[in-house]
């Protein structure tokens, strides 16, 4: 882990020298003022109450790697993540988080539903996922999920928000899709899925918006979602990324949003003083 941070230290110094075109980043809003402490329902638009609920089976979950519906120890490392990244994105004011990796496999949507799960037993943070990874979709597989509605039919505008998103618990809503779509790039950069996403983000007014994202390095997918995210996390696996192109990654994501962090995917090197979880479960 040391030694990744360090390659990513100099990778960045070495390309500080480089100039580059100031990326036309999504203008952030501004920083939410501190919600006092409330029930979950009292802030909540009525729209939370339309959606369907999503009751996956806690078997298929654990068997798919989604280890956060419940606050056993085996959730802590996910439960970090999700704080240290609700924390962020509160101070800057930001609401939509996507998730993108350099190469495939990297465990992009593992990492989604861990957190968008997690989010779930947080029940004062109205959350949402969107499966926007259209070429190979993976949300409702890992789930154990089938749709009644494909979230190409939301995303053009055949279905409403509350008829195609599924909400678990009281609130986290999930957009999954049923099958891949054929012009990917295409519906992403298109103004009726901008202007969706944007009605949804008014209607639903979610804390956070998770987008889990193709590759970066394989299509032009993931830069078509970026321009209109407010922050992105890059997910690498370890033994299987290499440093260069989680550096070509980086440094591509960074040319449309903030990038949030980088984890370190299936890292089974953990030493013993590293691994602290433990002590608390
Ligand atoms: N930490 C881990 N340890 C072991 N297996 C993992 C881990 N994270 C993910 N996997 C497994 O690796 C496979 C790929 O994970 P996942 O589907 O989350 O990756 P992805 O980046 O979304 O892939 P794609 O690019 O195809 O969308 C899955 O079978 C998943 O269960
Ligand atoms: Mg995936």
């Amino acid at each position: 882990m040391e030694k990744l941070q360090k390659a990513l230290s100099k990778a960045r110094q070495e390309r500080s020298g480089v100039t580059r075109e100031a990326p036309q980043k999504r203008a952030p809003v501004a920083p939410r003022a501190a919600r006092p402490p409330s029930e979950a329902s009292d802030n909540f638009p009525e729209i939370w109450q339309k959606l369907k609920p999503l009751d996956p089976d806690p078997r298929h979950l654990s068997a798919n790697r989604i280890m956060t519906l419940n606050a056993l120890p085996e959730a802590n490392p996910f439960d970090v993540l999700r704080t240290k990244i609700y924390l962020l994105m509160r101070q800057n004011g930001w609401t939509r988080l996507a998730i993108t990796s350099p190469n495939k496999g990297c465990g992009k949507t593992t990492t989604a539903c861990n957190l968008a799960v997690g989010f779930s037993r947080q029940s004062e943070v109205k959350s949402m996922l969107f499966d926007v990874d259209l070429r190979r979709p993976g949300v409702a597989t890992m789930l154990g999920q089938q749709p009644e509605h494909d979230i190409r039919e939301l995303l053009v505008g055949e279905v409403a928000p509350e008829d195609q998103m599924l909400r678990l618990r009281s609130n986290v809503a999930i957009s999954m899709a049923r099958r891949p779509v054929s012009d990917p790039t295409q519906l992403l950069l298109s103004q009726k899925t901008v202007q969706t996403f944007d009605n949804i983000q008014a209607q639903f007014e979610p804390d956070v918006m998770i987008f889990d994202l193709p590759p970066m390095l394989v299509t032009d997918d993931a830069r078509a979602k970026l321009k209109n995210v407010d922050c992105a996390l890059i997910v690498a696996r370890a033994e299987q990324t290499r440093m260069s192109q989680l550096d070509v990654c980086e440094r591509e994501v960074s040319e449309h949003t903030n990038v949030l962090g980088v984890v370190l995917n299936n890292c089974r090197h953990m030493g013993a003083e590293e691994d602290y979880y433990g002590d608390y479960s």
